[in-house]
């Protein structure tokens, strides 16, 4: 339960983000599984406001209608041409009813590395000091564009935040900035925004200017001093966006080791913040680990791997291998070179080899499926052996049907099993049959042409060639020669 509970938490998220140069509203771009104002909303959630409101403006159907998927108890308010910073808390206040009683608080919905900390501790230095508004500052290496923090020289106070355009060469030089996001008390912030200009270079309402509006009416102002600048970095470009998300996936893979996690190569792999670990687990390069995926203690993924919302069980190994939707039991093995599809769900022990795919297939414990085959739409009981180069012939060409072998058979190699058929238990099947008829248990179906060889006739129709000479040689070597 957060402390300093405010009434309400505004997401400022209205803007174009033009220098994105994308199709895509900017907030909506992803990283690490969620989009940015995601990332934001999640942050935000951990204050536990009574209200979150998101301004929205620049294609906002596409933009609510993700917020309604990802968050739907958020509320939005519209600002139909971007007026500033300003103008936008003015349109959330009044979604609330005009002003609100308690804490405002007021985040960028493009700031994805935010921490909900980090906002505890401006709500909490906000409520403790009793101000009438708290920025959170960082000191920055390169402060361009940002606004920049005035303190007062003798006692350290902020007295006003001056916009990078508006500011002199003097207050340029400054490196501590306004990250965007503020605590206010939510009266005298609504009485503020009333007083708040456009007379700059912008022709804007700046949010920034409460700061010095409400400092001049002798409330106090004042600031949290966030302990990592990179937190607050608000993303405008692609390049910014690729940095951001090599933090936060630096920031996930770093608690997933100090969990107890190996991982032999952090640069190269890549977790969404929804994927869990056991410990133990191991993941090797180029691994990817995204959506609701979990590793269970001890198993070991990678390398080259792409796994999605896929659960692997403990101790089993996944081996340079795509999954979707799958669900890999404990000890079991995959690939290299697999392709699990949504709806596998591989038992105990067991296997889906080299160059296979499955889709919609339960595997029972032990049994194997070791090479070059398709499994669709199938379930296959225990300790079976599916030879190699097999074919689950699930499509008719109109509909998917469904293939069921029992536990304990070995089924040939080139196997076809034309769906619907079901091989019994302990069946055998020949090699290169196609499968069409339901198979008794314990029997052995053999379902393919009878072979016949022809005498002579490599010397007949084709005299003189290399085949008749090799096979005439074999003709003269006397008895017992081999
Ligand atoms: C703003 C701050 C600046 C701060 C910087 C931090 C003001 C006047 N300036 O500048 O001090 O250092 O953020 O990143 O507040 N937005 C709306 N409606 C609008 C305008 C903006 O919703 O009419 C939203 C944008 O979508 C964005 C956020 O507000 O999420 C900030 O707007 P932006 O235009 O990026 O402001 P900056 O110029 O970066
Ligand atoms: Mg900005």
């Amino acid at each position: 339960m957060s402390a300093n509970r405010p009434a309400a938490v505004v997401v400022l998220a209205a803007g174009e983000g033009t220098r994105m140069k994308s199709a895509t509203p900017k907030v909506l771009h992803d990283i690490c599984g969620r989009s940015l104002v995601g990332h934001v909303l999640a942050a935000s959630r951990e204050l536990e406001p009574q209200d979150l409101v998101v301004v929205v403006g620049h294609a906002r159907e596409q933009v609510a209608a993700h917020l309604a998927e990802v968050d739907p108890t958020v509320r939005t308010a519209v600002q139909e041409k971007q007026k500033g910073t300003g103008h936008a808390v003015r349109m959330a206040l009044e979604e609330l009813g005009g002003a609100v009683d308690g804490t405002v608080v007021v985040v960028c919905g493009d700031t994805p590395l935010l921490t909900g900390e980090t906002l505890q501790r401006l709500a909490g230095t906000h409520a403790a000091d009793g101000n009438a508004v708290t920025v959170l500052t960082a000191e920055v290496p390169d402060a361009t564009g940002y606004g920049r923090i005035v303190r007062d020289e003798a006692s350290g106070a902020v007295t006003a935040i001056v916009e990078h355009k508006d500011a002199t060469d003097a207050q340029r030089a400054i490196r501590e900035i306004n990250s965007g996001v503020f605590a206010f008390d939510g009266r005298l912030l609504a009485d503020a925004l009333g007083k708040v200009r456009t007379d700059n270079s912008q022709g804007e309402e700046y949010l920034t200017d409460v700061l010095g509006i409400l400092r001049e009416a002798g409330h106090r102002v004042g600031a949290s001093v966030a302990g990592d600048h990179r937190e607050i970095a608000g993303i405008n470009n692609r390049v910014q966006l690729a940095e951001a998300r090599r933090i936060l996936n630096d920031r996930l893979l770093e608690r997933a080791m100090l969990a107890g996690v190996t991982v032999v190569d952090p640069a190269s792999t890549w977790v969404d913040v929804t994927v869990t670990f056991e410990q133990d687990a191991v993941v090797h390069p180029g691994t990817q680990l995204l959506g609701a995926t979990h590793l269970a203690e001890g198993c070991e993924v990678g390398p080259n791997t792409r796994l999605t919302d896929t659960r692997v069980g403990a101790g089993a190994r996944v081996d340079n291998s795509v999954s979707v939707g799958a669900e890999v039991g404990p000890q079991a093995s995959v690939g290299p070179y697999a392709y699990l599809r949504p709806g596998t769900r591989l038992g105990l022990k067991a296997k889906a080899g080299t160059y296979v795919e499955m889709k919609n297939a339960r595997i029972g414990e032990g049994t194997k499926v070791p090479h070059l085959s398709y499994v669709g739409d199938a379930t296959i009981g225990e300790y079976t052996n599916i030879g190699a180069a097999s074919v689950f012939v699930n499509y008719d060409g109109q509909d998917k049907h469904h293939t069921t072998v029992g536990s304990h058979c070995r089924t040939g190699s080139d196997n076809m099993f034309v769906a619907p058929v079901t091989i019994g238990d302990g069946a055998y099947t020949a090699a290169g049959s196609v499968i069409t008829k339901d198979v008794p248990a314990g029997s052995l179906a053999v379902a393919r042409g009878q072979q016949r060889n022809i005498e002579g006739w490599v010397a007949r129709k084709r005299p003189g060639s290399a085949a008749a000479k090799a096979a005439e040689a074999v003709s003269r070597k006397p008895e017992g020669e081999s």
